[in-house]
């Protein structure tokens, strides 16, 4: 493997260009080492920018003394097209206008949107969404703007998604099979909190008190997906160069967690005083996770887990199935792999 050590060159002979030429030098498959006394992040940017798909970044070290990591060539660099990029501004300039839409033009500028998305892979949408930030917009903001064109898109991208066949045993298959159980326990979520409602005391709420308790369980133990997402599948995303769409799930995730924790806390409590406090508590917190995990859900098969599946390749694939067995699997987990677990 070619290698590259900085430490001994001083620091205003380092220039990018160099190592940029280094690896530029190299065939498919191949990669550059870099070894470094600080983390080389504007490198990594500028790799992103210049060579996007073509380049993988992984941190064999990282730190306090020396970083090294290995810039690997995926595959031969090709630039976008002219075509290729008047299509993605023009896909930013949708997502611009969906976000900037005041409340009076936003069926209109949905109607257009529609037209886009009903073509573009999900992928595309993933780095139009990250050049976005790249510009300068706020991930919250591209948060709220998910979520408007989430709305735009279901039923355009579902159809994209059905399409990807794959073995029971693929990391994907599995998380989306996990995401059909949580789906239906959200519903049941949902179904309870009406019925909590319309028990109005403790006595009366006493049948479905129990089945909060069992739910909020299930919900505890969910986390052992999203750590396989965060552990598995997005640090390789990220070393492909998609950095902003895992970022984002992340953030979901710790939201997710903090809603899970107050509803455990809320059906484990001792509950005896104001049953009308109580509902005050808890029925937001199953508002927001009915509706956002759902969202959250959807956005995972339609959009990152086929992009996802497009940037991996099938060696990666198989480490990323090597580590979600090292983490494990939730109680609900089909059987064959529970069993994986316990051996
Ligand atoms: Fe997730
Ligand atoms: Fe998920």
């Amino acid at each position: 493997m070619k290698e590259l050590d900085l430490r001994a060159v001083p620091v205003n002979e380092r220039s990018p260009d160099k190592i940029i030429n280094a690896w530029k030098e190299l065939n498919q498959g191949e990669a550059l080492r870099l070894i470094n006394d600080h983390d080389p992040k504007p490198l990594r940017y500028m790799f992103q920018i210049e060579f996007k798909d073509s380049f993988a970044w992984e941190y064999k070290q990282q730190g306090p003394e020396v970083w090294i990591v290995e810039i690997k060539k995926i595959k031969a660099a090709a630039p976008l097209s002219d075509e290729q990029k008047a299509k993605r501004e023009e896909l930013k300039q949708i997502l611009k206008k969906l976000h900037e839409a005041k409340p009076e033009e936003l069926n209109a500028v949905k109607k257009e949107a529609q037209k886009y998305f009903r073509e573009v892979e999900p992928k595309e949408l993933a780095m139009a969404e990250q050049e976005l930030i790249q510009e300068g917009t706020t991930r919250t903001e591209m948060k709220r703007l998910c979520d408007v064109h989430l709305e735009v898109m279901k039923g355009n991208l579902g159809v994209k998604a059905k399409k990807l066949r794959l073995p029971a045993s693929h990391p994907i298959t599995i998380c989306k099979d996990e995401h059909k159980i949580i789906k239906r326990n959200l519903r049941r979520l949902k179904a309870l909190a009406e019925k909590l409602k319309q028990a109005g005391s403790f006595e009366k709420a006493k049948k479905h008190l129990d089945i909060l308790k069992e739910l909020s369980h299930f919900f505890l133990e969910t986390e052992k997906h999203h750590a396989r997402e965060e552990k598995a599948i997005f640090p390789r995303l990220k070393a492909h160069g998609v950095i902003e769409p895992p970022l984002i799930f992340e953030e979901d995730h710790v939201e997710f967690m903090a809603r899970k924790k107050v509803l455990n806390e809320l059906a484990l409590a001792e509950n005896k005083g104001d049953y009308r406090e109580f509902l005050g508590k808890i029925s937001p917190v199953i508002e927001f996770l009915t509706t956002n995990l759902t969202d959250h859900i959807y956005k995972e098969d339609n959009i990152l887990y086929p992009m996802a599946y497009e940037t991996l390749d099938k060696d990666e694939w198989k480490e990323v199935r090597k580590k979600f067995d090292a983490i494990g699997y939730c109680c609900f987990a089909p059987a064959d792999l529970k069993k994986k677990k316990r051996s």
